[in-house]
């Protein structure tokens, strides 16, 4: 949590961490990952059999060894939009019988040759969880059943053996299941009305809890503050079913939202992100009216929140059919730093945040068929997963604030747009760390930092220009690393980020 008070911008700005006030625990699956069939994300990204970089399972062997890097917990697939129309049963058994099909949300061809098993190998070739998210569109909840059992099951049952007779005899123990993708949306096949979505919903999450009470059901949100999220929290969050054996199973653990923000205007680019934290605060408290109305008994879970797609990405200049490949300036890598600090000074109620995508497509990793380029947005991204772990801690900032336009527009009357974009933890490591965006496109902003002590490590990510890329084969933005003696002001460049990081008392 970090709490502001506005300055005049002639005044010296302060922050102060306070590193022995926990609030609360940050879940490592806000670093979590997302791979659609879309454009290049699979087939030419994580998949690309025949290429010397990648290995004898086709995977690519150089973007497995940069994502390791990022240390991802969880991985969302197929989709998004792709899942309205995908039959799990066409990506499974020997790849030369698998059907290719039309797909119809980004209008290309299915090959069906990368499916469910290749997905999880790769997740275990990467060290990271599988997602999944179910057909609400085509599908039927016998499909869905049955793509549990051939994931989960372990006994002698239909699709566990097939399973088994495709090579895995392990179960896979897919955790995280969507219950559909964006439903509300005008452009899903078989877009549905808030009440029949939550009907749905309801029914196939008693019949899934029926078949493996542990899954993770994650229900299908809007923005946050649509009245799809009012409704569908009220109809779904309700007292755990009778029919399930323990009473504090709920039916839906988590509710998804997706936000993208973008501009290319800069200081309406970083604000933006300010929307998806006012959005997690109402969504909270949706979560939190919906328990009240339907009487649900405490005991039984709170759902949290499951942000799984939020990101940069402007749909016009990068357009989704023409596979989303967006070119990430440093004000984007800045905006992406402001996102990650919603994300931890949120994480209490945020307990999963999956970037879209991973690779190729809106992402901060690149692939020609040669080798890997680490767009701007990497390095926020890289520095957060690395060292923002642990616990959030209070903090609070002193500073001006940006005065302008804001996009949206309700993000002016709803939120404080301070210079100095800021959120603290604490690691098990007893280390603090202290990430600092100033957001300010021309003011470097000297200011007091209450709390740091010891040497301080400084890791600054910045460069001359907003403009800046890293597609011209130079790596214009990177990280830039020093030391601080923790006296005195320090001075956060002007459009940068910086992680300051010190060993509590
Ligand atoms: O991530 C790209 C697309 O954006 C997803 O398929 C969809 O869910 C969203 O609209």
């Amino acid at each position: 949590m970090t709490t502001f008070t506005k300055l005049d911008d002639h005044e010296t700005p302060l922050i102060s961490v306070h590193p022995s006030r926990r609030i609360s625990k940050i879940n490592p699956n806000i670093y979590a990952g997302f791979t659609e069939h879309m454009g290049r994300c699979i087939y030419g990204g994580i998949y690309d059999p025949g290429n010397p970089l990648s290995d004898e399972k086709g995977f690519r062997k150089d973007v497995l060894e940069a994502l390791k890097g990022l240390n991802i917990p969880v991985v969302r697939y197929p989709g998004g939009n792709f899942c309205a129309t995908y039959h799990w049963l066409d990506g499974i058994g020997p790849k030369n019988q698998r059907p290719a099909r039309p797909e119809l949300a980004w209008l290309g061809t299915e090959t069906n040759q990368f499916g469910t098993d290749e997905f999880m190998q790769w997740c275990e070739a990467l060290g990271t969880e599988p997602y999944l998210c179910f057909n609400f569109g085509t599908g039927t909840l016998d499909e869905a059943l049955g793509w549990v059992e051939y994931c989960n099951g372990t006994g002698n049952t239909y699709y566990a053996n097939l399973r088994r007779k495709n090579g895995r005899e392990e179960p896979y123990n897919v955790k995280y299941w969507a219950l559909g993708n964006e439903c509300w949306g005008p452009w899903q096949v078989e877009q549905m009305t808030k009440e029949a979505y939550a009907h749905k919903a309801i029914q196939w999450a008693k019949a899934l809890k029926l078949l493996d009470p542990t899954l993770i059901l994650i229900l299908c949100g809007q923005d946050g503050t649509a009245s799809w999220d009012y409704y569908t929290l009220n109809q779904c969050l309700v007292p755990a079913h009778s029919a399930l054996s323990t009473s504090s199973v709920p039916l839906i653990d988590m509710h998804s939202i997706h936000l993208y923000t973008s501009s290319s205007s800069h200081l309406l680019n970083v604000t933006a992100p300010l929307a998806a934290e006012r959005a997690i605060e109402i969504t909270s408290a949706l979560i939190d009216l919906a328990r009240v109305v339907n009487k649900v008994p405490p005991e039984q879970l709170r759902p949290t929140i499951c942000f799984d797609e939020w990101n940069v990405w402007d749909p016009i200049r990068a357009e989704g059919s023409l596979g989303a490949e967006e070119n990430y300036t440093l004000s984007d890598a800045l905006a992406v730093a402001v996102w990650l600090n919603v994300f931890v000074r949120k994480s209490k109620d945020v307990s999963m945040a999956c970037i879209a995508q991973t690779v190729n497509v809106i992402s901060p990793l690149m692939t020609t068929p040669e080798g890997i380029t680490k767009q701007t947005t990497w390095w926020p991204l890289w520095l957060f997963s690395r060292y923002m772990r642990g616990w959030t801690v209070a903090s609070h900032v002193s500073c001006g604030t940006y005065e302008g336009e804001t996009s949206p527009k309700w993000i002016r009357s709803a939120k404080d747009t301070p210079w100095l974009d800021v959120s603290a933890t604490v690691g098990d490591d007893g280390f603090v760390n202290v990430a600092v965006v100033n957001i300010h496109d021309s003011r470097d902003l000297e200011s007091h930092v209450e709390g740091a002590q010891g040497e301080v490590a400084v890791f600054t990510v910045t460069a001359g220009d907003l403009s800046v890329t890293n597609l011209n084969g130079k790596e214009e933005v990177a990280i830039q690393e020093s030391t601080w003696t923790g006296s005195g002001q320090y001075v956060f460049p002007r459009h940068s980020l910086t992680l300051l990081r010190w060993k509590a008392e």
